[in-house]
Formats: structure tokens, sequence, C-alpha cells
């Protein structure tokens, strides 16, 4: 029996809602414990859980309304989420009209909500036969009716933990697993700290509130943070400085002196008489000259290179001052640098604050150089035993990683602790003194802190949406980079970092999380079994895990070897699964393999990632079929970009690939599977249209397509050989660069069926008439119509047509900005006329395509480009269309009057293009298209 998720899933709404989760940004539920890289959206997890265990009936678009019933994402339960404030000013009937991403916008997430409203629940369970009143209850009992038990749910690569986390919260028994120690924390404290309910929450509160109320008295004796006006430092800002050669002063470097956009204040340096450093002065400034401040003016790093502050003319290039040998590395005790180093340190300004909340940035005085020099000191008489204890990071960096290299090269940073400065360290040190031995679950405190303030954290002087300037997190991106300043945070600014991280409210937690368990093993290695497995493997995701979350490793290492000793507190970077070469798709078989066999013959598994090229994930699909799996369906959600406007500019896919076991693993033969496939994809296209017609569109052009391979994979993967050979042999056969097996080709053809199936509106009568690259062309601007701009689109399309050389036609073939050729655009040499091509192509002269490709343009024997060529004499002669008529009468005599319609048809569809959001660039073109029509339109033998 099919469940719901294997014959449709809600893509439109999914991806509003994932989207609208993933903007929330700290109020996402888990992000707040701790920085991960990659998290899947919670809801996208719910509706996938419930996807798996809801059964399909035989009528669909009930069991489209009770799922999402069950989701509160049906029409009822969006306006059940509103904000009161919205209800009063909007009518429920106005409210339903709009677009749903509209809708949401103001509405409560579903996972805030308590769930389905009493009157919701009466339909859920009159469909399903269930008696539910929650969603633990209903996931309880529809796990009960398929597996007799609890459904488990298990992630082998639980990374930051929603999986095991949205499968708990629902009512599943969850289980998650991750190589990277970090990840398990993370995974771990979620599960455990909101899982665990107010009292486990409030226990833990209570121990970061001695612990923060401790480091403040010992820090206030210190007398580190405070000055003689009553206030206190907040923030700490600092950069690097050099002295050039020939420069007889260190020049600080910052690609910009602004402090404060919303004060207009800025740091000016000044010379002074007998020293060789340079004295900053922190002053607000006149709106006029702020504007050139915010214009980079005084900027002394400005690409790549240093500006003497006192005479632009003068400048070094940083990769020089670096010298051929490279900067000195720095040694295990090394906090700050050495006098005799190329970049040192310094203080350039303060942000205090005083009792009643009021702020002033200034200069740092003598007192307050002083206080630096003495958090040196007090740093340096506990290092050692702190380092010890593993209060403070020990671990050098690992040499040679992707990540980590440049902080050798551009800092000679060697330890993890060097990319803190001694305030930094003396801080948290402290912190972590305090509070490890007390409770595990304040562990991930440390991690956060370290994120929130490092030298690699950034000093924003912006003043975004009317708030102040801030500090940004040290892994802005997926990247450890080096600035030249950064600030650094005192205690009362560190104080959110530690406590707004565990808010859950009533609603959030379904139910205290009582059956979970996480581990740390090598996805090779478990041992447990699961009835679902939803993993998001590490699959050409370009995230160096391992190397990023050791920044964080080394802030846990011995407190997390002490809090959980069955783990192993280390990377392990040689087990990593990452990249997408040959040991990559065998450690993927290896754990899909594994993961196969620990889960009974009903159960089922997700396997969700996200995709920056389209093609990666055929690649994926054989994988997962030489680990005995079959296909049952695919969804692509997208989780990174606004769903609601259905664009490609940006859009980040998630697939959800559909899997079963192979049970059977019977012999196939390619002969029957053709037509087979063929079926199946038509019958899968056809159902999903069906669903898009009423109502709003769920599906883009990516999804048919990925529908297309999808209905491929279903069909070969029920076959564990194929006309005599083994699928797993197949994936790991050598062969020729561009060769392919038997089994890509049953793929690609599958897709070339989808793309004859989809025809642009309009055009189906003329269709069967086009050639492929003519069909290739029309199709590529119906994308292009709308908004589809990514390159990989235009060349899977491309693919699906047979088209090797797209290059011709495309106006630009940028990443995410890629466009086809208008007609005024194609060179004017491919468009000129070449009589009697269409009856033989052989006659064609040896036009070639763009330099040096040798290739002949593929427009060359198309009857397209002469209706291309009409059209551009038309708008060559004033949009007067005798010429371009009289061309299509001499080009194909008395042929014309057959093809009359379908080139009506043609302009017709070409002329509308203009309409399209973003095509502008048609306009001349679509009229000339336009009147060309009307006039063939009249035209009398
Ligand atoms: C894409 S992330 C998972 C993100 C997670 N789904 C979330 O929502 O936060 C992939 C994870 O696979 C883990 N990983 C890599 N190789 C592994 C292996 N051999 N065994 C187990 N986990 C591994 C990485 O540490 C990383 O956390």
């Amino acid at each position: 029996m099919s469940t719901f998720i294997e014959t449709q899933f809600p893509i439109a709404r999914l991806s509003a809602e994932s989207y609208k989760e993933r903007k929330a940004g700290a109020s996402q539920t888990l992000t707040g414990l701790g920085k991960w890289w990659g998290r899947k959206p919670l809801i996208l997890v719910r509706a996938s859980i419930l996807g798996m265990l809801m059964p399909a009936s035989s009528n669909p678009k009930k069991d489209r309304e009770i799922y999402l019933k069950i989701l509160t994402m049906d029409d009822a339960g969006a306006w059940d989420r509103c904000k009161p404030a919205v209800q009063r000013k909007t009518s429920r009937a106005t409210f339903d009209l709009l677009p749903y991403a509209e809708r949401i916008a103001n509405c409560e997430r579903p996972e805030n909500v308590a769930g389905p409203s009493v009157a919701a629940w009466a339909e859920i369970n009159a469909h399903l036969g269930t008696q539910a009143k929650s969603l633990p209850e209903l996931v309880g009992q529809l796990g009960q009716r398929t597996f007799g038990h609890k459904p488990r749910v298990g992630d082998s690569f639980c990374g930051g933990g929603s999986i095991p986390f949205e499968a708990a919260r629902i009512g599943c028994e969850a289980f998650g697993s991750d190589l990277n120690p970090v990840a398990g924390l993370l995974t771990w404290a979620s599960l455990t700290l909101l899982g665990g309910g107010k009292a486990v929450q409030d226990e833990v509160r209570k121990v970061q509130e001695s612990t923060f109320a401790a480091a403040d008295q010992q820090i206030t004796a210190w007398g580190i943070e405070h000055n003689d006006r009553g206030e206190r430092a907040e923030a700490f800002l600092y950069c690097v400085e050099v002295k050039p050669e020939g420069c007889d002063y260190y020049i600080p470097l910052a690609p910009s002196w602004v402090i404060s956009e919303r004060h207009r204040i800025v740091a000016t340096w000044q010379k002074v008489p007998g020293s060789n450093r340079l004295q900053p002065t922190v002053l607000p400034v006149s709106e006029s000259e702020f504007k050139i401040y915010k214009d980079t003016k005084g900027a002394t790093i400005v690409n790549s290179r240093v500006i003497d502050p006192f005479d632009a003319n003068r400048s070094w290039s940083v990769e020089a001052l670096r010298g051929s040998e490279g900067l000195r590395r720095w040694s295990n005790d090394d906090v700050v640098p050495r006098p005799s180093d190329v970049f040192q340190e310094r203080i350039y300004c303060i942000r205090w604050m005083n009792a009643k909340g009021e702020r002033r940035y200034a200069a740092p005085d003598a007192v307050d150089l002083a206080g630096e020099a003495k958090a040196l000191e007090l740093l340096r008489e506990r290092f050692v035993e702190w380092q010890r204890e593993g209060f403070i990071p020990s671990k050098a960096i690992p040499e040679g990683g992707d990540e980590t290299a440049r902080l050798y090269r551009e800092r000679g940073w060697t330890h993890w602790h060097h990319l803190f400065t001694p305030r930094q360290l003396l801080v948290h040190g402290l912190i972590s003194s305090l509070a490890h031995t007390k409770h595990r679950l304040c562990l991930p405190d440390a991690g956060r802190l370290a994120n929130a303030d490092s030298r690699l954290t950034m000093w924003n002087w912006r003043s975004v949406a009317g708030r102040g300037e801030a500090i940004s997190q040290t892994f802005s991106n997926q990247a450890l980079n080096t600035n030249f300043c950064y600030a650094g945070r005192g205690l009362i600014y560190i104080k959110p970092i530690i406590f707004d991280s565990t808010a859950i409210s009533d609603a959030t937690a379904l139910a205290t999380f009582d059956s979970f368990k996480v581990s740390c093993v090598d996805a090779r290695d478990l041992r447990e079994t699961c009835d679902f497995w939803i993993t998001d493997p590490p699959y050409a995701d370009a995230v160096n895990y391992h190397e990023l979350a050791d920044f964080f490793l080394a802030w846990y290492d011995k407190q997390l070897a002490k809090a959980f000793p069955e783990w192993i507190p280390d990377a392990r970077a040689e087990l990593a699964v990452r990249g997408d070469g040959e040991d990559f798709r065998r450690s993927m078989v290896e754990i899909y393999q594994n993961l196969t066999r620990h889960m009974p013959d009903n159960g089922m598994q997700m396997v969700m990632f996200t995709h920056q090229d389209p093609a990666v994930w055929a690649d994926l699909g054989m994988i997962l079929w030489a680990s005995g799996l079959k296909a049952t369906a695919a969804w692509t959600i997208s989780t990174e970009t606004s769903a609601g406007i259905k664009k490609g500019n940006y859009v980040q896919g998630t697939v959800c690939l559909v899997l079963r076991k192979r049970i059977a693993n019977e012999p196939g033969f390619l002969d029957e599977v053709y037509p087979m496939v063929e079926d199946e994809v038509k019958r899968q296209i056809a159902s999903m249209q069906a669903l898009d017609e009423d109502g709003e569109p769920n599906f883009n052009d990516a999804d048919y397509q990925l529908a297309a391979y999808a209905a491929a994979l279903k069909v070969l993967t029920q076959y564990g050989k194929l006309d005599g050979k083994d699928v797993e042999h197949e994936v790991f056969a050598v062969r020729a660069r561009n060769e392919k097996s038997d089994f890509q080709t049953v793929i690609e053809r599958a897709l070339g069926i989808a793309c004859d199936t989809l025809v642009p509106r309009g055009l189906d009568a003329s269709w069967r008439e086009l050639s492929l690259v003519e069909r290739y062309y029309l199709r590529a601007l119906d994308i292009e119509s709308r908004g589809e701009r990514r390159k990989g689109m235009y060349e899977e399309l491309a693919r699906g047509f047979g088209v090797t050389d797209i290059r011709p036609l495309l106006k630009s073939d940028k990443a995410n900005g890629t466009r086809m050729c208008t007609p005024a655009g194609l060179a004017a040499s491919l468009l000129a006329p070449v009589h009697g091509v269409e009856s033989n192509p052989a006659a064609l002269p040896a036009r070639r395509g763009r330099a040096g490709t040798g290739a002949p343009h593929p427009f060359a024997v198309s009857p397209l480009r002469h209706l291309m060529f009409a059209i551009r004499e038309t708008a060559a002669a004033d949009n007067s269309p005798e010429p371009g008529r009289q061309y299509l009468r001499d080009t194909f005599g008395q042929a014309y009057w057959g093809k009359r319609e379908g080139f009506i048809a043609l302009l017709e569809w070409l002329a509308a293009l203009a309409n399209a959001e973003g095509m502008t660039e048609w306009t001349t073109d679509s009229e000339a298209a336009r009147i060309l029509a009307g006039r063939l339109r009249n035209d009398h033998a």
C-alpha cells in the first residue's frame, strides 16, 4: 500500500513554510543552541514523517485536504495561525484569496501552535480511522497500524539534529547519530533541553545564572571592564597594524573606519611625536563628511593593499608584506603577536554603557590600555592550568585543510586558541571553569560564545532597520575568514549569547520527549534498527563539516570526553564522507546498505539533499539503487529562497527522495523497461498537472524534470539486474569520460520523454513539427520567461532534448544569470539564410559555432531560424513585415502555405514573451513577431 508521500506532496505550501522558517534566523527553534551548517527546516521533517506514515486512499484530493489539516497548512489552519492583529484587520475571505506565501507572512509557524483545531481533528480521524487529539497520538496510532509500535525514526547524519528532534517532538521514537561529536552534542542537547520540559530548562537556567553572576563578580573584581565614569565596556574594537618597509609608523588596517552609522561616528588617526604608533580619535562627524567616510574615506586596506593614511599614493601589497617565506608560525603559548611579527594587534575603540543604558564610543585611554594589559597578565597566570583542564583550547589546527590553511598563511595561527584575543580567552575560560563541571547541558554555551566572540567576529557599523551596530558571528558564512579588524564582547554583551538560547513555548513542545537516543558513530558502523531512516548526507555540498566543527571541538574537547566517555572527541576527518568521487560513492553505498539492513521490510527511507547541480542527483539515485533500495517518489522543496515567488533566481531546492527496500530483486530487461519508463513518466507528469490545475501552481519546471528522473528510477530500481548486469557493478564500473552506462541512458531517455510531454502553453499544435533544437530553444525561453536563471537548469533541459552544445544559443551563461539569445542577439551570420538545408542537411555550409568550438551552430539546420531571421528583418525594417514575409515565402516556396499556421502560432508565442516579467530585452523582437504574425494571418495565395 502506498503512502501519501509516495503519491503527492504539497510542494508549494511546504516550500513557503520552509522558507519562512529558514528566514526566521535567530528565532528558529534549534539554531539558538549552537552553530551547525546545512540544517534542514523542521517543517520539512515534520511533513516528511507524516507523509510517510499517512496511507494514500483512492481519493487524492481528500488525502491532500486531510494531510494539510494535520500540518495546519490548510486554509482554515493558516487562518487560525494568523496573529490576532491581522485577523482584526482582514476578513477570512480576503485572506484566503492571497497567495499562500503572503498569507503566512504574518502567521505563527505550524510548530508554534498547538496543532489542528477540534473540528479539524474530527475530519482527520474520520478520514484516517483514528482517534487522535494530538500529533503524538496520531503518530502513535498510525505507527501501531503499520509497524505494531510507535514508529522509530533514525538519522545517521544528524548534524544540528533537526530530524531526530522533530521526530521526537511529534511522538516518534527518535535516533540520531553523526560522526562529528559537535553534531552529536548539539543533537543530544536539543532533545534533552528543549524536549526536557520546563523542569530541565529551569534547572539549566539556574546553573547559567549562577555561573554568570560569579563571572560578573570576578570580572568586576579584576577591574578589566569598568572605568571611573561609572561605565562598563560593552564592545572592544581591534585592528591589525603593520609597519611596511620605508614607513616609519605602524599603519592600523581597516577597509572602513566608520564605527556607527546611526550616530555618524568614525575613527581617525593622528601621528604622535616621538612614537611610531598612531593615535586614534573617535568622534561624530557632519552628515556630509560621514558620507565620504562611508565611501571608505581613510581606508587603509583596499584590494589587498595597505594604504598609507597620510599619503594615499603610497601602498604595499599584503602578500608581499607576508614575505616569501610566509609568516612566523605562532607557538602554543603565543596569545598576542610578538614584537617582531609582521601583523600586530591593537585596540582602537571601546563602546561603553552607563547605568542608564546610555552608550558612548571612545578611543581607549591609558587606563583602558592598562586594562588590556591586565587581561593578558591574568590570562598568562591561568593559561597552563586552563589548557590542562580544557577550559580553553589547546589543540593544534590540523594542517592542510581546505578551510584552515588560510589561518596559517594569513596570520601564522597554528592553534585554535590563536583565533581569540587574550581578553576573550580570559572571559570564556572563566565562564567555562565556572560552568562545565555543573551541568552537561551548559557545554554548548562554550561553543556559542566562541562563535559570537573571536578574532573573526566583525563589527557591523551599519544601522539595519533603525537598529544599531552589532557583532557578527565567527561563521557568518561556511568558512573561517581572517579579518583585519574585529570586535570582542564585554560580559554584558555576552549575556544574551548564554541565555537567549533555550526559549521554547508550551505549544512548541508537544510532549516531553521520552524516547530518544543519540550516538556518535560512523554511519557504516550503526547497529540500530529504525522503521524510517531520514537522512541528509554530506553530498557534494562543499561544506567541510569536520574542519569547521574543529573550531568548536577545541572548546569542548576535554569536557566532552568527560561528559560523554563513549564518544570519540575527534572529528575523525578520514571517515567523513565528502566530495563526489569514487571513494565517496563507495562509502555511500556501504552506508546505505547498512541502513537498509537495519530497517524492517515495510520500512521506508527518505534521502534529502540540497542540490546545486541537478545532474548530480541521478548519480545519487544510482548509489541508492546499488544499496538495495528502490525509489518510490521524489519531490523538490525550495528551502533557501521564496518559493511563493516561483522564480529560479538563487533557489536552492532540497530533493526528497522516498525509498523502500528492494525485496524481490527480480531480473529486468532493458527493452521491456523502456516502455514502462515511458508510461510511468507520463503518468507521473499527468498526475502532477492534475494537481496543478486547481488553485495555486504547485510544481515548476525543475519539479517536472525531477519527477521524470524519479519515474525512471521507480521503474529501474525495482530490478537488481538489468540485462544480466548487476547494478552495484554498474555503479563502480570504470568508464571512459562521457561514456554512459545503459542505466544512465534509460534515465536520460526518461528526461526526454518528460521534455516532450511538457509543451509550452500555446505551442501544442506546432510542437511535433519542430526539431529537437527548436523545441529546446522554445522550452528554454519558456523557463526564462518564468524567471529561471540557473545555468544547471538550462543544461539539464538540453540533456533532455539531446542538445549537446547550447553555448551558441545563450546570451549569458552565468551560473545564476543564464539567459537565451533573442533573434536580434543571435549573431547575424548564424541567422543568415541557408537555402536547401531542410531537405538536405548535408548541404550545410561549414558554419562554425562560437570561438573554436568547432561544432556547427545548432540552429543551422532548424527551420525556426528562418522565422527568427524574418523577425530580425521585420525589426530592421522599422516593423514593416514585408521583407520578413517575402523571405519566408522565398525560402519555403509552396510549402509556405502548409506551414503558415504553425508559423503564426510560433510568432504569437514569441510576441507574448516581452509581457513576462524581466523579459524587457524582448520588447523589440516581440513587437516585430506580433506584426509579422498579423501579416502572415492576412496573407493570401
Ligand atoms: C548535511 S549534514 C546534516 C545536517 C542535518 N540534517 C541538520 O539538519 O542539521 C551531513 C552530516 O553528515 C556528517 N557525516 C559525514 N561523514 C559521516 C560519516 N561517515 N558518518 C556519519 N556522519 C557523517 C557530517 O558531520 C554532517 O553533520
